[in-house]
Parts: structure tokens; sequence; C-alpha cells
């Protein structure tokens, strides 16, 4: 496939293609999706990376944040990811709980990840703390997206949704864990609600791709949560979000009209039926 940048590559997005991306200064482009049809669709509109995000657990469940969700539910949401895409690199966030404990642990869950769900790499938050556990999932034949910055696993911790890092401290930290990320050999990082210089700047001093959420035009990619993206939640607007649709009016259109065709017997008419 021609990029924009005249280059070729293979059409299978792979975690080397990203990495070169990056090396060819073309932008990654990168979308949630939790199911078999939407997953199908972005992959054919040719998306480069389709993330199974926890935020399935907000989105797709109902939960208030991503703690409840279960590795279960991951592999059930992946799997049928998986089953749509021909083309894009899919990604699955390991869980809350599902890679904290042990290293052991850790490799456990991404290897059912890999083998149950059929996932292409796995995502997991933190810095420093869990970069052995990124070790030996890499070692395993594993490939790792690391994610700093708004960690909602850590919701609880943190007590808000609020932009990370703006002080300094927490901005000198985050730039060393992006570093201790790469050295530990992951492939792609996502920076998500963090000051846009101090994105720019993790992305100028390491080589992997990052991916922003909320971090600005200076990250080597962009990635958004679909529902929020085609204006499926009218009442999550926040300053990096980007509608591309109005989807929850187009669906709430449709559903009334048919109601009132139901009702006022207007459907089904003799073509919408069969004859004996
Ligand atoms: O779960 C998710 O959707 C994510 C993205 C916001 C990066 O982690």
């Amino acid at each position: 496939m021609s990029t924009q940048t005249g280059t070729t590559r293979p059409s299978k997005v792979t975690t080397q293609t990203i990495v070169e991306m990056k090396q060819n200064g073309e932008k990654i482009s990168m979308l949630t999706a939790y199911d078999y049809t939407m997953a199908q669709i972005i992959d054919q509109a040719g998306i480069d990376i389709i993330l199974v995000g926890d935020s399935a657990s907000n989105v797709m469940a109902g939960f208030e944040t991503t703690v409840p969700i279960t590795l279960d539910n991951m592999i059930y949401h992946t799997s049928c990811v998986v089953r749509g895409v021909d083309r894009a690199l899919v990604i699955a966030d390991l869980p809350f709980m599902s890679y904290q404990v042990t290293p052991k642990e850790a490799l456990i869950s991404a290897g059912r990840m890999m083998k149950e769900a059929g996932a292409h790499a796995v995502k997991m938050e933190g810095g420093k703390s869990i970069t052995s556990t990124v070790k030996k999932i890499v070692d395993a034949g594993i490939p790792v997206m690391g994610h700093l910055g708004l960690t909602p696993q850590s919701i609880y911790k943190f007590g808000t949704y609020k932009v990370r890092a703006k002080e300094e401290q927490e901005a000198e930290m985050l730039i060393e864990d992006a570093k201790l990320l790469e050295e530990a050999g992951c492939f792609s990082i996502v920076l998500e609600k963090i000051p846009a210089s101090l994105a720019e700047k993790v992305s100028n001093e390491i080589s992997i791709p990052t991916i922003g959420i909320g971090a600005g035009v200076g990250c080597d990619g962009q990635v958004l949560v679909i529902h929020d993206m085609l204006g499926m939640n009218k009442d999550f607007s926040p300053r990096f979000l980007r509608r591309y649709a109005d989807v929850h009016s187009v669906m709430t259109d449709a559903v009334r009209n048919y109601i009132k065709d139901v009702k006022s017997k207007d459907f089904p008419n003799s073509e919408e039926q069969y004859s004996s």
C-alpha cells in the first residue's frame, strides 16, 4: 500500500509498520472498537490501529470507571474485533488487576489475550513500576504498548480525570517513565491528557511512536474512543474531543421513525412481507 509520504508498506499493519511510520514522519491513526461490525467498518475505512480499550467498561458495559471490566470480558470483545479485521493492527488493553500483581500473572493474562482472542499486541498502564512486567511479556514474543499520563485504571488514586503532569516534577517523571518503557521493549506509548508541550518533548526524546489522546499534535499519532468521535455520547464533551458525526441524532431519528411506522401500520408494507 502506498502511503502519504510516497513509501510503500505491506497491507497488513504490524508493530514494525507503526515504528517505521514514525521514522518516515507519517502520523498514525488509532480508534477503539469493541465488536465485529464496528471493527469491520473502521478497518475497511483504512485505520492503522484498532484498540480494544478497557473503555469498553464505560461505553459497552455502562460502568462509571474501567476498574470493573474483567480479563474474560476483554478477551470476548477482542475476539469479536479480530474477526472483523483484515488489515489493522489490533491491540487489546489488559484490564485492571490482570497484570499488576506479578510479572508471571501478567504474562499469563497477555498470553490468553493472544491465544484466546487473537490480539496482535497488548496495552498496559504505568511506568517504572511495570518495566519488569513489560520485559517478561516482550521476551515471550508479545508486543506491548505502554500508557502514561492519565491512566484511568488508577482513578481512585488520582481522584479526578483532570490533565496530568502539569507540574514540573510529574512531567520529569513522565519523561523518565517513557524512556524506561522504551528500554523495557514497548513498541509504542499512549500519552493521555497531558500538556501538548510535554507530549511533544516526550515524542522527540524517544524513538518509539507516541499516540496521543488529549495530548496535542506533537504526538506521532492520535487515538479517540469511537463512540465519542461518532457523537454517540451526547453528554461527554472534553476539550480534546472532535466529533466527526452526530450518530446520536441519526439513531434517535431512525428509532422514532420506526416506532411511528409500526404504530401507524405503515411498516411493513406489501413489499416488506411474504406471500404464500
Ligand atoms: O481504553 C481506552 O479506550 C484507552 C484509550 C483512551 C487510549 O485506553
